[in-house]
């Protein structure tokens, strides 16, 4: 008898065990399953949801210029995805995409050597990785994103870092996001115990948090303000954001990262940008990339 009730309270053990090791993303997939379903309620249909998502846009431009009936998948475009005349001219350009020659550079790169012989290929044997970063380092207890990677590979190699917003950076993340896109890949971030789930969780605070003297957050105007107009450009949600980085963004006439945009983004709400290799930016940059999971990579792309 007893030993039965050792058995059965050891396989108890054993079992919560087991479900409590990958189910560190527990909290983070109950997020993302949120954001999806609110998202995906506030456009299926603009104009007789007028009232509870965009009170502020009148009937008649919520009928002539947005989207309805969108699904998971159409978000990954940002707001092209909605922005009916945006999108027309994002098709346009896209006709003669003025990133082409950065990605033959950054392909270029990938395959030079350094000058200990060694080349990226050495750090990066794979690259269609666009959809794993960032990565949660279990030694280092840390978040990577793949900016971090590519300027660690250089440094460990004895060549110097490079600028982490845009140049060669940006060409070998493009390439790294073609050839992920041609593959047909998702993103599939993990979160594989709880030192990374509380990485996501410090990601996650910062993307709501205040700042500034008009309280912004970032979910200020990506998740409430999502499809609001600001001037000519309408607000991009959360859902899919990552998707296509890096962008040619007309305003800047050339390529930049992601933490490029961002840093921009948080210029405007007032304040100053984390660095781009720091944990605040990392571990922001993990959360942003977790809640655009399951969805297609498909970059690089342009934008206004
Ligand atoms: C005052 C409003 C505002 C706030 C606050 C803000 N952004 Fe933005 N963000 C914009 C606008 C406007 C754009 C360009 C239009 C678009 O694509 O959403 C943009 C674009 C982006 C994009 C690029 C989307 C794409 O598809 O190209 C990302 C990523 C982004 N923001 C992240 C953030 C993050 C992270 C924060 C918080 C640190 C933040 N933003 C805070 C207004 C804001």
């Amino acid at each position: 008898m007893l030993s039965k009730i050792v058995k059965a309270v050891a396989l108890v053990a054993l079992t919560s065990c087991a479900l409590n090791a990958g189910d560190y993303n527990a909290q983070a997939e109950k997020d993302r399953l949120a954001l999806v379903k609110y998202i995906e309620a506030k456009f299926k249909d603009p104009v007789k949801n007028q009232a509870q998502f965009f009170p502020y846009t009148t009937k008649e431009e919520l009928a002539t210029d947005y989207a309805k009936n969108l699904k998971f998948d159409d978000f990954n475009l940002g707001s092209y995805a909605f922005a009916k005349d945006a999108k027309e001219q994002y098709e346009a350009i896209k006709e003669m995409p003025p990133y082409e020659d950065a990605i033959d550079e950054g392909e270029a790169l990938y395959h030079k050597k350094f000058a200990n012989g060694n080349s990226f290929e050495t750090c990066f044997p794979d690259v269609t990785i666009s959809g794993e970063y960032p990565k949660f380092d279990e030694k280092r207890k840390a978040v990577i994103s793949i900016t971090s990677a590519i300027n660690e590979c250089l440094v460990a190699n004895g060549e110097k870092a490079w600028n982490t917003k845009k140049g060669h950076m940006a060409s070998l993340e493009a390439y790294f996001a073609s050839q992920t896109t041609e593959a047909g890949k998702k993103m599939d971030i993990k979160i594989p115990s709880k030192e990374a789930a509380n990485a996501y969780e410090a990601g996650k605070q910062y993307y709501y948090s205040q700042r500034g003297y008009l309280k912004l957050s970032c979910a200020s105007c990506h998740i409430q303000g999502a499809g609001q107009r600001v001037r000519n450009e309408k607000l991009s949600p959360l859902l899919g954001q990552v998707t296509q980085f890096p962008v040619h963004r007309l305003k800047w006439g050339s390529l930049g990262t992601l933490e490029r945009r961002i840093s921009g983004c948080i210029v405007d709400e007032g304040q100053v940008p984390p660095k781009d290799n720091s944990e605040e930016m990392h571990n922001l940059l993990y959360f942003l990339a977790y809640m655009s999971n399951g969805m297609a990579v498909d970059g690089p792309d342009i934008r206004k």
